[in-house]
Order: C-alpha cells, then structure tokens, then sequence
C-alpha cells in the first residue's frame, strides 16, 4: 500500500503531503472515515477542538492503534480555539483535546484563529448577536503559551492558522519563535502566492484547508468548474484529484474532508499535473478570486478584520498582535 509523499518540516518532522479534514463530520460519520482513512494509508490527521468530534475520533484511533498503525507512524494535528486564548487556559485545552482523542501526544498543534473570544462561557460567546471577542489577550501572550507547550512533550511542533503574513511577523518579532506550520485556506479560487512565498522564505509549511473549496458557502462547487472537469477527463481521474493534485503541485500538504469510503479512497490517489495542466487551473483563480470562509460574515458575526478582503473593511475591530 502506498503511504503517500512526505515532507519535512523546519523542526525535522515528517509531515504527511495529504492528510483527512474532518470539519462538518457528524458524529456517527467521523469514526467511520477516520478508520476507513488509516486503513487505506491515510498518516494524517487534522482535527479541531472546535469541530466537536473529537472523542469519535479517538473511538476510531483505539481501532487503528495498534492494529493498522502504530501511533509514531500517524501525524496528528488538533487546533486550540478561539475561546482558550488565555495564557492560563492553553495547556487545559490541549488536555482536554487529548482526553477527547485517549493520546498522550499531538504531532502539531495550532492557534486555529488569530482571533481571541472572550472565556468561560462555551465555544461561542455571543453579546447583543455578535460574537463576544476577547480584545486584552494578544496574539503573542497565547503564542507564548503554546511555546511553553513544546517543554510538556504533548506536543511535538506548534504553528498558526489562518494567519497572516503581519500576524506571524508579530509572534515572531516578540519571541523568536517561528510557527512550524500556518493552516490557510487554499484553492484553485485562493492561490494566495504571497503568503505562501513569505512562508516558504522563513520555513513555514503551509497546509492548504478546503482544497475543494468546501460546499457550505452558497459558492458554485470547485469540482464543477469545466476546465477542471475537462483535465479530469483528459487524465482519467475525478476532479477531486485534480484539486487535490493542483495543491500537491505547489509543494504544500493538502487535507481534503469526506466521510465517503469511496471519495475517502480515491482522493488519496495522486494524480500528477503537467505544467501546462497546473497553469490552465490557475487561469481559474486569477479569473475569479474567491475567499470561503471569512468570519466577519458567519452568523454570529465575528466583528473583526482579519484578512483585509473587502468584505471586512466595516469590522470595528482587528487582531491584537502584541
Ligand atoms: N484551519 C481552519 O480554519 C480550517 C477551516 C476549514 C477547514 N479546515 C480543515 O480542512 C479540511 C478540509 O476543508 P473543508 O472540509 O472545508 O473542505 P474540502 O475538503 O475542500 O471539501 C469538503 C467537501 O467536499 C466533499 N467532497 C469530498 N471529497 C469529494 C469528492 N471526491 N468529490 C466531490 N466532493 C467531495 C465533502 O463531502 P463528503 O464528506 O460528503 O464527501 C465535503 O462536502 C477540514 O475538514 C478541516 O479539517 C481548517
């Protein structure tokens, strides 16, 4: 069985090019395609505080472990949320996150936004509808805690996600510490080249979320773009892979979603792209760029501008860096 490509990351770890998303996965679904997923030579797992499904997801690890794999062998990475940004509160949900999963370690662990809310009353705080942020803690104070993590061995690297270039500058400028990894949204519609250089510069591995550009927003689906359609055809594989492949091409780790067995299988099929075929699809994207998931326009409204896209110019509020 193939295993698939693995990169390296700046702290010498290896990071598995294709990983499981698991956002959206309802319960009674995840367990099935984590299980699914490791059998069929999946090593890369990304998972969330935030996504609920956490303990379904250990139910499924004690399934695979030691069974299909051992657990050196599988890449584990969860995500602190927006609620635990407290300094005093990141080593008590990274417990909990290993409690959910019965690990006693996490290969990667990720601020998921650089977004504090305020603690202590559940996983979305809300005030007069919007979401009640957090505008004391810094992004540096929680950055701090997660460095003070790497001392526990609970966990073996620490990065960002959905960070930009400013707000990693801004950590690093403050501790000196750089991010392993920043999880960014990235898709054919999302190419974001410069902060993927600026990351590549200094070492930081990007993981591409929503390589299939998700289909929870209302926006047409990326695998039914005909020029996508057409390479698939020409390439006998499914658009998926195609996706899939247009991330792998740029040299990232790419973590698809499905709880499918079918799609689950086949989009851990590489299928390589000619030049030619990479600059077709990314004709789509400078034609037709497109950002999924920006908070500022979820329900409840997250009041803050994260990205500078011009759907947040209105927010009244912005990442506190420092
Ligand atoms: N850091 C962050 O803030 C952040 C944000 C978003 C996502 N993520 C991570 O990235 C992962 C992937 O992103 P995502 O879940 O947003 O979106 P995605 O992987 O781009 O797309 C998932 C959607 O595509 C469908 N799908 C999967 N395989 C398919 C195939 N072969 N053909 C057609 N449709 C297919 C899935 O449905 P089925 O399940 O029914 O197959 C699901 O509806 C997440 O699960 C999560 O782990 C992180």
């Amino acid at each position: 069985m193939s295993f698939g490509k693995v990169i390296t990351l700046s702290n010498g770890q290896p990071i598995p090019q294709i990983g499981l998303g698991t956002w959206l996965s309802k319960p009674h679904e995840v367990e099935n395609a984590v299980e699914i997923a490791v059998r069929h030579g999946y090593r890369h797992l990304d998972l969330a505080r935030i996504y609920e499904n956490q303990d379904e997801v250990g139910r499924a690890l004690k399934k695979v472990i030691p069974e299909v794999v051992k657990r050196e062998d599988l890449f584990i990475t969860s995500k602190l949320w927006n609620s635990s940004h407290r300094k005093e509160l990141v080593e008590k949900e990274l417990d909990e996150t290993l409690g959910q999963l019965g690990l006693t370690y996490l290969d990667l662990y990720l601020i998921h936004w650089p977004v504090a809310f305020q603690p202590g009353r559940g996983l979305f705080p809300t005030r007069d509808d919007k979401i009640d942020l957090d505008t004391e803690t810094s992004l540096v104070e929680t950055w701090e805690a997660m460095i003070a993590l790497l001392k526990t061995g609970k966990v073996k690297a620490i990065g960002v996600s959905n960070f930009t270039k400013e707000h990693i500058q801004g950590i690093v400028d403050a501790t000196g510490v750089w991010p392993a990894v920043n999880q960014i949204e990235a898709h054919l519609l999302l190419p974001q080249d410069d902060l993927v250089a600026y990351c590549k510069e200094h070492n930081v591995h990007i993981t591409a979320y929503s390589p299939l550009g998700n289909n929870v927003f209302g926006k047409p689906k990326l695998t039914d773009y005909p020029e996508v359609q057409a390479i698939a055809q020409k390439l006998g594989a499914t658009t998926a892979q195609v996706l899939i492949a247009w991330g792998v091409y740029r040299g990232y780790s790419v973590i698809p979603k499905s709880v499918q067995q079918e799609r689950i299988v086949s989009n851990f099929k590489q299928v390589e792209l000619s030049a030619e075929d990479y600059e077709a699809l990314s004709a789509i994207g400078k034609r037709d760029p497109t950002r999924f998931n920006t908070p500022y326009l979820y329900t409840p409204q997250w009041d803050i501008n994260i990205f500078n896209e011009s759907q947040e110019v209105s927010a009244t509020t912005k990442p506190k860096v420092k």
